[in-house]
């Protein structure tokens, strides 16, 4: 079979941040599958076909890209940040799963990007720097009871957490309750990073206690990192703060 998928994560926005082995896949690709704002971002010659979709038929467009790749194309499914995490590349895996077993013996390549989180904490300064995890608070394909479990163990369990996803017009509340969940949790000073556009011209940050943090503070192009009650904050004169994870800790008294 000749053909070729590459699933290429393009970087938070910032074309700068967008990696050279990701730079030489797309320049080699022939037909692009992807969410319209993301194509868009793509500096593509005229031979180069754009297959747009909206970002909620990510199954429908992983079978469509793979069947053309089995016609013997050269076709990129292009995701913002890096592709598995929270996008194209475990929906191309279900595909493939599911569908027939040609799609098996493909020339698949994941290539990967830098994703929201690690942009944003390196705006803010270290906050991933010890044990995290990272939860999408979209309630489209897992149960919001799912996600308030998995908020309540990762920030009992004193895990730094990179939310995804943390609100759009279709979802208006759920990061209000996630911040009200844990702050039945975490001391009220615990740092909150609100990272938004992180690396692109329109980038906001804002760090502020859980105490202060409301839902308004982010849209659907943030990503929210939640300290952890050892998170540290240093102010900084005429200077943003610097917001980081200590590399030691202590087991808590039980
Ligand atoms: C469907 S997920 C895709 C994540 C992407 N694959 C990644 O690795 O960053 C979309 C979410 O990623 C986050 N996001 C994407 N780009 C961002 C950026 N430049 N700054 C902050 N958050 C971003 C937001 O939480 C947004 O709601």
């Amino acid at each position: 079979m000749s053909g070729r998928l590459a699933i290429i994560g393009t970087g938070p926005g910032n074309a700068a941040q967008t990696t050279p082995q990701a730079r030489a896949a797309i320049a080699a690709a022939t037909d692009f599958f992807g969410y319209a704002p993301y194509l868009d971002r793509l500096d593509l010659n005229d031979r180069q076909v754009r297959h747009a979709s909206d970002n909620r038929e990510e199954l429908a467009r992983a079978r469509a890209a793979l069947e053309m790749a089995a016609s013997g194309r050269n076709v990129a499914v292009v995701s913002g940040g890096d592709a598995g995490v929270f996008a194209m590349a475990a929906a191309v895996c279900e595909a493939i799963e599911h569908g027939p077993m040609e799609w098996r013996a493909l020339d698949l390549e994941i290539i990967p990007g830098i994703t929201a989180m690690l942009a944003v904490a390196a705006r803010g300064g270290a906050p991933l720097g010890h044990d995290f995890c990272a939860i999408s608070l979209s309630d489209n394909l897992k149960p919001w009871e799912l996600i308030e479990e998995r908020l309540t163990a990762a920030a009992g369990a004193g895990f730094v957490i990179a939310l995804y996803n943390p609100i759009s017009r279709a979802r208006p509340w759920q990061l209000g309750r996630a911040l009200e969940l844990l702050r039945g949790i975490l001391p009220a000073s615990t740092p909150i990073v609100f990272g938004r556009a992180a690396g692109r011209a329109d980038e906001r940050m804002a760090i502020v206690p859980l105490e202060n943090a409301r839902s308004d503070m982010a849209d659907m192009a943030t990503c929210v990192i939640i300290g952890s009650p050892e998170t540290r904050v240093i102010e900084r004169a005429g200077l943003p703060p610097l917001v980081y994870a200590p590399r030691f800790s202590e087991r808590p008294e039980k």
